[in-house]
């Protein structure tokens, strides 16, 4: 091996390490950021290689390499600017988005290699790992893009949110996975290329867009955590497909760790990936906007004023944040507030809960944008051993991850992990009105006797507190 050779597989190795160096810190909202970078490094690391390495081995010509600059240049501008300028509740789509890009591009490696070597190469001799790969490649590649096309159009609107399910659906979509699969061997068996390649894409599309266009769109982070392990397992495949280990590395480890996210969503909602994609689970956000009102039993409403005592004179605040937070934009209101009640020497921690909001860490990524100290924030395990000792629990926004009925089995929460708020001395709720949430169903937590309803949408709410705390606590 040359000393050229060697120097490629360290910087390969290097950016392996940054890869899963970059995952761990990804692990804990305080070094998220800085485990992104140092991802980036990596990958920018491993593009360059790749590109040396190319251009070396007189693979690429010069107008090549321009091409690829302009490409890669035109991708990161676009890029940047919309991640810059997207809203944090339209995150979801954008990051669908970017699956879809990431999935085509996987796809579109092996059709390029297959290109490269029709006519060069006897398809009937080639080795299953190259054309095993290729076909896989290919076929999940086409499933995750336009199954996050379609997630994506879900969640910005363009397409209903709500299941779309038709007569044969289920039978159309065997029919076009039956295609990939028949395409697929029939090109493991040499017969035909690039034909073929297509008939086995065609089939992935169908698949993709059958596949999520019956799941309601208040499940869709789910589905795009999904397609997000779809896409690493594609780019893996990729990277067998052209022999390429950083593909191979970065390709697996999203694989794994979307996987891994996946089932930890299904988890926290207790419910199994199989029943989210079967689809048709609860209201989703219609119902939150046209709430059903329906809550039995005697609820107490309370004024901004008594909120402001109640929390004034407390020793230990918990305040957990939900998707009525994300709606509002509140987070600023939010972490302004528990600023002055720590000023106020009163000890304040976020509650979070897995699945509050609608996409992972939606909690933790509002707060850290007002800068909520990472300290406060604590887990459900953290978390719920500490309601007993809180004087008041402020919930903002949030419904199904407090709803005791969880405990209960026979409803559309039962045996979900919630938030034990119901364990503190006294609870304080910011909502609009006694509208469900995404699960579609009462929350017994409100009728609880110590439960006190602050009907306001979130931010009004949060700033009319923060002057009524303002007003006693000087
Ligand atoms: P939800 O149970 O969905 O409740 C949100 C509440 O926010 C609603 O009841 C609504 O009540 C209130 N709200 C909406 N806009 C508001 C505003 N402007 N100001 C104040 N309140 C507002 O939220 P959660 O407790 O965060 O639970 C999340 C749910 O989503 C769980 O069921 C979870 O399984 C599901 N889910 C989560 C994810 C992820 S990954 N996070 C993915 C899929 C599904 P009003 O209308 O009365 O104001």
């Amino acid at each position: 091996m040359t000393a050229f050779d060697s120097t490629i597989h360290v910087v390969y190795l290097a950016a392996a390490v940054c890869f899963v160096l970059g995952l761990h810190l990804m692990t804990s909202p305080a070094t998220a950021r800085r485990g992104n970078q140092i991802s980036a490094i990596g990958m920018t690391a491993a593009v360059a290689t790749t590109v040396v390495l190319l251009a070396q081995d007189h693979v690429i010509t010069a107008a090549a390499i321009a091409v690829l600059t302009v490409g890669v240049a035109a991708g990161a501008i676009a890029g940047l600017a919309t991640a810059r300028k997207v809203r944090m509740t339209a995150m979801p789509q954008l990051v669908s988005l970017f699956n879809a890009v990431g999935g085509g591009a996987a796809a579109l490696i092996a059709f390029g290699d297959a290109v490269r070597h029709t006519g060069s190469v006897d398809l009937s001799s080639a080795p299953v790992r190259t054309t095993l790969t290729t076909v896989l490649d290919v076929f999940i590649g086409a499933v995750t893009f336009s199954g996050s096309l379609v997630a994506s159009g879900k969640l910005a609107g363009g397409i209903p949110g709500r299941p779309i399910t038709f007569r044969s659906g289920r039978a159309l979509n065997l029919l076009f996975a039956a295609t990939g699969a028949a395409a697929g061997a029939a090109y493991l068996a040499g017969h035909g290329g690039i034909a073929i390649l297509c008939l086995v894409a065609a089939g992935g599309l169908g698949v993709g867009v059958l596949m999520t266009l019956p799941i309601g769109g208040a499940d869709m982070p789910v589905v795009i955590s999904l397609l997000n392990a779809f896409t690493g397992t594609a780019v893996a495949m990729a990277g067998f497909v052209i022999d390429s280990s950083p593909l191979i590395i970065a390709g697996a480890l999203v694989g794994a760790a979307g996987t891994i996210l996946t089932k930890l969503m299904a988890d926290a909602m207790n419910r199994s990936i199989g029943n989210i994609i079967a689809g048709g689970f609860g209201a989703g956000d219609e119902q939150a906007i046209n709430p059903g009102i329906a809550v039995t039993g005697q609820v107490r409403d309370i004024t901004v004023d008594d909120a402001a005592i109640q929390l004034a004179y407390a020793s230990k605040v918990i305040i957990v944040p939900g998707y009525g937070l994300a709606a509002a934009q509140a987070q600023h209101e939010v972490v302004a507030l528990a600023q002055a009640l720590s000023d106020h020497g009163v000890e304040v921690s976020y509650g979070i809960h897995p699945v509050a909001g609608r996409m992972p860490g939606h909690m933790n990524v509002l707060l850290a944008e007002a800068n909520a100290p990472y300290p406060q924030l604590k887990d459900i395990d953290e978390i719920n051993p500490e309601f007993v000792r809180a004087d008041v629990v402020l919930v903002v926004g949030a419904n199904d991850v407090t709803n005791p009925a969880a405990r209960r089995p026979g409803n559309a929460v039962s045996g979900m992990p919630i938030l034990d708020v119901d364990h503190a001395k006294s609870v304080i709720v910011i909502k609009r009105s006694l509208g469900h949430g995404y699960a579609g169903i009462d929350n017994e937590l409100y009728t609880n006797p110590k439960t006190a309803m602050l009907f306001a949408d979130a931010k009004a709410g949060l700033t009319a507190l923060l002057a009524g705390l303002k007003a006693y606590a000087t």
